[in-house]
């Protein structure tokens, strides 16, 4: 356990640590802590008006991070947490300001993953956690995307293996009447949320809503120019003499031109797709081509947010 009070003792003095969650990567610090949060931002190049979600060991620890909690929250935390599911709930004071922006809110979630939830176990202070890449970029699923991204920059990179889910977490907020609204297409799907609580609405952000913070359109993003399309042979089509990288739902495809391909599941599994996304967009933007194409998933469970993720990452704006 030495680690895990190395890490510990780092974010007590308000230092930064790159930690693991089911989801993906993430950068730590002392969510108490206005300097800690200030260095999360700094590390990131994030703008100080896009919040950072709370993570707490458990539900347990809720009431000391939010206030005037709906009953649907409480519903939806006990059926995921710990897990990929994050709230978006009224904040209590001491939250440090730079965690939330402007905002009266706290998003607020419990990781599932082992050695993170020791971690916290070892903290008195909740974690402020960002996703563990530059601004706008593809987010990391293991430790070694971490350390490409920053390097020396984080003293600290806790590697808790490969990521389990994948995806980020969904995000659910509630409007002023509590009727819960999905802010952003996660790790647990659509029809996982309305299973338990009936239909919901969603507030997924596109730059021409800039109410919610964050959710920009431009998102999750490789260095290679890249598009989405349903069509894949045709847009392989529309790039003769280019070098193209193809991610692929199931199957590779056949071409006489240059390209190189990552299949996500051969057996059109979401969740392996889900879980193998980031690695294999990572793997594609290291191989210096001209153009990526993604292949446009089957818009229903993990493939919504799968294609949400795609079309983020492949907008120009
Ligand atoms: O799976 C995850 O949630 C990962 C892991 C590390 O836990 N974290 C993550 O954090 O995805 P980040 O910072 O990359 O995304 C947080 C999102 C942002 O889009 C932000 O705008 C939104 O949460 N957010 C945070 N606080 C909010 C608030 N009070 N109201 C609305 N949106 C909020
Ligand atoms: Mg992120």
């Amino acid at each position: 356990m030495k680690h895990l009070d190395q890490a510990a003792e780092e974010l007590a003095n308000d230092g930064i640590v790159a930690i693991p969650t089911e989801t993906v990567y993430g950068l730590a610090g002392n969510a108490m802590s206005e300097a800690a949060v200030k260095k999360i931002f700094e590390i990131k190049g994030r703008p100080s008006n896009n919040p950072l979600i709370v993570h707490i060991k458990s539900l347990d620890d809720l009431g000391k991070v939010a206030k005037d909690i709906p009953d649907v929250a409480y519903t939806l935390a006990k059926k995921f947490w710990p897990g990929p599911l994050t709230l978006i709930l009224k904040k209590k004071d001491h939250i440090a300001k730079a965690v939330t922006g402007e905002l009266d809110t706290v998003a607020v979630r419990v990781p599932n993953h082992t050695l993170t939830l020791k971690l916290l176990e070892k903290l008195d202070f909740p974690l402020a956690v960002p996703s563990a890449n530059p601004f706008s970029s593809i987010s990391p699923t293991t430790a070694a995307h971490v350390f490409s991204y920053f390097g020396d920059k984080i003293k600290y990179i806790l590697d808790g293996g490969e990521c389990q889910r994948g995806l980020e977490s969904t995000i659910v907020g509630f409007d002023t009447n509590n009727s819960p609204v999905i802010f952003r297409y996660g790790s647990i799907s659509v029809e996982e949320i309305e299973r338990l609580i009936g239909p919901t609405k969603k507030y997924i952000h596109d730059n021409k809503r800039p109410t919610a913070p964050g959710m920009l359109s431009r998102h999750y993003s490789p260095g290679t120019e890249c598009y989405l399309t349903q069509n894949i042979n045709k847009m392989i089509a529309s790039f003769e003499g280019k070098k193209i990288g193809l991610l692929l739902f199931k199957e590779k495809v056949a071409s006489t031109q240059f390209i190189e391909q990552e299949v996500l599941s051969e057996t059109g599994n979401m969740k392996e797709a889900a879980k193998n996304l980031y690695g294999a967009m990572h793997k594609l933007d290291q191989k210096k081509l001209d153009v990526l194409l993604f292949q446009e998933l089957p818009e229903t469970g993990l493939g919504i947010t799968i294609n949400d993720k795609l079309r983020r990452a492949s907008s120009k704006f």
